[in-house]
């Protein structure tokens, strides 16, 4: 099993902050920010979220989009790395970055219209703590949009290739690439992770795949009886 102790986790982002966009745009080709900008696009189908929050924001990319797409909206991203923050600052203008942690999220009950973690819950050891965190801020019948990997043996291999090749090429320090790929193996398949969503009264609404098995999850929370 891979450490996912937090601090090793905000060190490690914090270590690959400067190659971490160009670390993504070589693995996906470039395909990333598409992958990225379809998913905020294809299921969010409201007008009236006013208040986001983009938890995992790393260098910003997800709330970039968010951005363009609901320029009145108030957005904030939140992470625990704070050189992947100052990325995600000089990116993105008129979005509230904070440092901190999903597994204690700085905000009020019922504050939160949408909340969108795009490649991050896998990152959390705490994950079911960051689940039940969301829950308390979302508004009732806001909603998650997640994004992830899905499981794929097929997807698996080629994207191993790739990493190992462009890491070992570009990059000296492979540790980071080798915890992607193990993070992504050792995290649960998408159908239990909808199951812990689930046991949280969180609800599936629908799920979209895009290539590179990166699966879209669009969720709702259920008020409590
Ligand atoms: C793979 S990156 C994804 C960044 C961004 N969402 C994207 O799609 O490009 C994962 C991010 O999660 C952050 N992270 C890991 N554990 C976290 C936690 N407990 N709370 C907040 N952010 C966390 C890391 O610092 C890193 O920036």
């Amino acid at each position: 099993m891979i450490d996912k102790s937090p601090q090793k986790i905000k060190e490690m982002f914090n270590r690959i902050s400067s190659k971490y966009d160009l670390m993504n745009n070589f693995i996906s080709l470039g395909l990333h920010k598409i992958i990225k900008k379809c998913a905020v696009n294809d299921l969010l189908k409201d007008r009236n979220v006013n208040n986001i929050l983009d938890c995992c924001t790393g260098t910003g990319d997800i709330a970039l989009i968010l951005k363009t797409k609901f320029p009145d909206s108030k957005i904030t991203g939140i992470d625990v790395s704070p050189k992947m923050l100052e990325l995600a600052k000089q990116k993105v203008k008129n979005v509230k970055f904070i440092e901190g942690s999903c597994t204690d999220l700085p905000f009020e009950d019922n504050s939160f219209d949408l909340v969108t973690i795009f490649f991050g819950l896998r990152n959390i050891e705490d994950y079911e703590k960051a689940i039940s965190e969301i829950y308390r801020i979302l508004k009732p019948e806001g909603k998650i949009l997640y994004l992830d990997f899905g499981k794929s043996k097929y997807t698996v291999t080629i994207f191993n290739i790739i990493v190992n090749i462009v890491a070992k090429i570009f990059f000296q320090d492979i540790y980071p690439y080798r915890y992607l790929l193990k993070s992504k193996e050792e995290f649960m398949v998408e159908y239990d992770l909808v199951n812990e969503f689930k046991q949280k009264n969180i609800e599936l609404i629908e799920q979209k795949k895009y290539v590179f098995n990166t699966i879209l999850t669009l969720l709702l929370k259920k008020c409590k009886e």
